[in-house]
């Protein structure tokens, strides 16, 4: 088991780039292989959780080379392309490959059985298992079909409007993609925007949706075309450098080339909020995504609360978000945010746990964290649950914490960001 160690620092300055989106990595493999083509992938995230997608694509016998660590070529074959597995498909710890691709796996004529690492085990798999099965789809599972294994027999999808309790990406993205292969029209609505990266790149690939406000359909029967895909840095992963550029006093670091998808921009909306000092450098667009550069600077920050819309566009910034709130003047108030209970880890109670442990004052709530701050930190021995997004929230809480960070397990970092001890390093 790996463990990191972080130390008080001061003066963090420099210009980096952090590794690629991991929504837009899976998508970019997963399209790829159901496309027909030639479909390039570069700046690919090389994490555990991408990794595990190129290997259940494999396994349906999608041939997919990697030139580097960063850089794919994904050979698809059409839907027709797909064969069926010989063995198990593992997901390993990845929510987003195991529920986007059971859309794709209902739609197609061959048996096949999925599963996951003890974390995907406890996560709900029914939120896509219902719907799914409403379009015609035979799909079980353990505790009737809520939680891995799961065993698919493929085909005959029929197209349903699906009105969704909770706004989830991996909800939506995966009935798009059922969809796709269903009689008809499938349209999903949700209760508030969830990321749109999969309605972006489905368009660069050549299929046509439409969206009525916070619904979007899509006709059956749509083949996409190979793409070139340049994937821009991961919003979720720089924030944990823009944070550490906030707290650590006399900072100012720049991040290049980060996705700035207003999905997923939260983060910046909740941070200037607090008084941040935090610009942002539009440059362009990427397959339909927009790319920029992110100056952050040391700064004094006020309290605040966030709740409502603005959870989903920041749901994966929670735990560094905290973080962040221990260290600025008055009481955060979290809330909207139970779906923090069915991530990686409940990163509610696991946040909140960890956090105390370093000294700071914080409470859970039913669908929420409140945060009392500011508050030295004193430091000490963290774990990281083997949530990647937990382990990196400690680490960078020990760079202003007297006696630093130990984080235990943290081996789990390589989930999303790799390279990041070596990247805090360099700053
Ligand atoms: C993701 C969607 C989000 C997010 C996850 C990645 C995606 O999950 O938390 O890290 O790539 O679609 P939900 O869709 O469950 O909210």
């Amino acid at each position: 088991m790996a463990v990191i160690q972080t130390e008080k620092r001061k003066g963090l300055t420099g210009s980096v780039r952090v590794p690629g989106d991991k929504s837009i990595s899976h998508r970019a493999v997963m399209f790829g292989a159901i496309a027909k083509g030639t479909t390039r992938v570069e700046g690919f995230l090389p994490g555990a959780d991408c990794l595990s997608t190129i290997e259940c694509f494999r396994r349906m016998g999608v041939t997919i080379h990697t030139h580097s660590p960063t850089s794919l070529q994904v050979e698809g074959q059409g839907w027709d392309g797909l064969r069926e597995p010989g063995s198990f498909l593992d997901v390993g710890n990845s929510g987003t490959t195991i529920r986007l691709m059971l859309g794709i796996l209902t739609g197609r004529p061959f048996w096949s059985t999925v599963i996951g690492d003890e974390s995907i085990a406890r996560r709900p798999m029914d939120r896509v298992v219902k719907p799914l099965r409403q379009m015609g789809a035979r799909v079980d599972g353990r505790r009737d079909g809520k939680f891995t294994p799961l065993g698919v027999r493929g085909g005959n999808l029929q197209g349903i409007r699906f009105e969704s309790p909770v706004a989830s990406a991996q909800v939506k993205s995966c009935l798009l993609l059922a969809g796709l292969q269903a009689a008809g029209t499938t349209t999903i609505a949700e209760p508030s925007l969830s990321r749109d990266h999969t309605e972006r790149m489905l368009r660069a690939f050549g299929v046509e949706l439409q969206r009525e406000g916070y619904a979007v359909s899509v006709q059956g029967g749509q083949s996409l075309v190979a793409q070139e895909v340049r994937v821009p840095g991961d919003i979720s992963s720089a924030a944990f450098i823009m944070a550490a550029a906030l707290l650590v006093p006399d900072s100012k670091v720049t991040i290049r080339d980060v996705g700035l998808n207003p999905t997923r921009t939260g983060i910046i909306d909740a941070l200037q909020a607090m008084g941040a000092r935090l610009e942002v450098e539009e440059k362009g667009e990427w397959c339909g995504e927009p790319v920029g550069d992110i100056t952050v600077r040391s700064s004094e920050l006020q309290s605040t609360e966030i709740g409502g819309d603005l959870i989903p566009r920041l749901i994966d910034e929670i735990p560094i978000l905290a973080v962040i709130a221990s260290q600025a003047e008055g009481t955060t108030v979290i809330k909207d945010a139970a779906e923090l209970k069915v991530k990686e880890t409940n990163r509610i109670a696991v946040t909140a746990q960890e956090l105390r442990k370093l000294g700071a004052r914080v409470e859970e709530t039913d669908d929420g964290l409140i945060i009392h701050g500011p508050s030295p930190l004193t430091g000490g021995e963290c774990d990281s649950h083997g949530d990647h997004r937990i382990g990196m929230a400690m680490a960078i809480a020990g760079l202003i914490a007297d006696r630093g960070c130990k984080v235990h397990r943290a081996e789990a970092i390589d989930v999303s960001f790799p390279g990041f001890e070596a990247l805090l390093q360099q700053l």
